[in-house]
Formats: structure tokens, C-alpha cells, sequence
């Protein structure tokens, strides 16, 4: 089956007021941990995976990338890109494919994934992401994601997500099922899994890749505004990986 012939991906329900959340109160708050682990992407060709409403494959455009192109499985989400590109062009390119069954796009040196494999529904499927985006890198290339904190515990009151509360927590093999609630009237809630270190791990292992490093996501700059954010703190939620 095809992303076009399955059922609604959770973004097509919920993509225009996703988009308004993180444009108003969400901003992208890993965004300096990426970039920094991206290092300098001049002239560098960029694939910029569950990319949601474009944030980081245009970002890659401005930070000099001769080539950037988004790919996700919510043709809402690639819609609401596509309208941005068109609002404001930076060159920016997207295709809907779900991630899992990625053709080969071209050959890039940096993939971007900013949650996307917490949304792997089993191991095999993180597996099968794995092997795609592997697929898409020249020799040498790199992925940067950021995904659930492997160590995420929900019964934790000093791990909890920022700006969003987890309203179920349901134990599966080798991770944890979660809903997370966004405090817009009214809620949208979003459903994907914490899962256990060594499943990125063994998935990328197989893919080819080999090295897997842990990062923590980081707020390096203080925030006017919320003021709980406090400045140098590591998001006990959030963690970013580092493959190449
Ligand atoms: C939280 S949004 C993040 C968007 C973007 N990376 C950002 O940080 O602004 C998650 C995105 O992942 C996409 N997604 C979920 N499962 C996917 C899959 N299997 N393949 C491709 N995209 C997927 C959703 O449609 C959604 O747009």
C-alpha cells in the first residue's frame, strides 16, 4: 500500500492548526541543537525528512544548502509547505512519501529528521526508515534527528514535555506508547511511541550506518518569553542522534 492509499496520516487532520501552534507559541526551540550537529551546509545537499510544514528544509536553504527537499506522509503538511515555498520561494522542494518506504531521491549529504522516528510504529518500521534514509546519503553523509528521549519516564514529573502534557502512556515491547496533548482550543493530540535505546541502535547498525552518538537538546539562549524556559537547560523529553 502506497501513503496515498492509506488512511489519513494524524497530520491531515490536524496540519493547519499544528502549523498556527508551532508558528505562535511553538517556535522549534531544538533548532540551535541542530544546527549545530549539522554543521555548515553550504553548497550541501540536504534531505529534510517528516518535514512537516517545511521549517527545517527551508532553513537549510538559507543556510546556503544548493539543494534541500522535504518529504512527508501528510499531504496536508505538504500542502501547507508547498504554500510557504510559494508565499516566500527559497527553492525548497517536497515530495509526500512516509518515510518507511522512501525511494532513493538523489544523493545528499546531510538528512534531516526532527520527529520523525518516534513515529515508527515497531522496530521493523524504524528499520525500514533507517535503510531509506541510508540510502538517500553519499558516502560520508550524515543524519541529525531528534526524537523522544530513550530514558523518558511518563510517571516522571521532572521529565515531562515542554508546552504539552502526555495524557497516555501504554508499555509495548521495547518502548513505551505515548499521547502528547498541545494546549490549543481544542487540544490536538498526537500519538507515537518512546522506544528503547537500542532500537535506533540495532536499526541504524543495520542500515550501514556506523556510528550512532546521543545528544542532549539543549535551550543555550534565554527566552523573554515563556520565562519557564531557563537557558542551558537539557530537555529531559527531547534528545537528538547523530548517524553517519
Ligand atoms: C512534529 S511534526 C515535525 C515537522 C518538522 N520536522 C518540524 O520540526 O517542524 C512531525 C511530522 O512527521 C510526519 N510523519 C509522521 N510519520 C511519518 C512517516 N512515516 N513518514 C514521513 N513523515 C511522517 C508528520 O506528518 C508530521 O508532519
Amino acid at each position: 500500500m502506497t501513503a496515498e492509499e492509506r488512511e489519513p496520516a494524524q497530520y491531515d487532520v490536524i496540519g493547519e492548526r499544528y502549523a498556527d501552534f508551532k508558528r505562535n507559541h511553538g517556535r522549534s526551540p531544538e533548532e540551535p541543537t541542530v544546527r549545530a550537529l549539522l554543521g555548515d551546509l553550504a553548497g550541501a545537499r540536504v534531505l529534510d525528512l517528516a518535514c512537516g510544514f517545511g521549517h527545517y528544509t527551508r532553513l537549510a536553504k538559507r543556510l546556503g544548502a544548493a539543494r534541500a527537499e522535504g518529504v512527508d506522509v501528510s499531504a496536508e503538511m505538504v500542502a501547507l509547505a508547498r504554500q510557504e515555498e510559494e508565499r516566500d520561494p527559497v527553492g525548497a522542494v517536497y515530495h509526500r512519501h512516509d518515510a518507511a518506504e522512501l525511494p532513493v531521491l538523489g544523493v545528499f549529504d546531510a538528512a534531516v529528521a526532527v520527529w520523525l522516528l518516534n513515529y515508527a510504529e515497531d522496530p521493523g518500521r524504524m528499520a525500514d526508515m533507517f535503510r531509506g534514509i541510508r540510502a538517500n546519503l553519499a558516502a560520508g553523509g550524515r543524519l541529525v534527528a531528534v526524537t523522544v528521549h530513550p530514558g523518558y519516564d511518563p510517571d516522571d514529573p521532572d521529565r515531562q514535555p515542554l508546552r504539552a502534557r502526555i495524557t497516555a502512556a501504554r508499555p509495548v515491547p521495547r518502548g513505551t506508547a505515548l499521547v502528547l496533548e498541545f494546549p490549543v482550543e481544542p487540544p490536538v493530540a498526537l500519538a507515537f511511541t518512546r522506544w528503547d535505546a537500542d532500537v535506533y541502535e540495532q536499526a541504524a547498525r543495520e542500515a550501514g550506518f556506523t556510528t550512532l552518538t546521543w545528544h542532549p537538546v539543549s535551550y543555550p539562549e534565554p527566552e523573554p518569553e515563556p520565562e519557564q524556559d531557563p537557558p542551558g537547560w537539557d530537555d529531559p523529553f527531547v534528545v537528538a542522534l547523530v548517524c553517519t
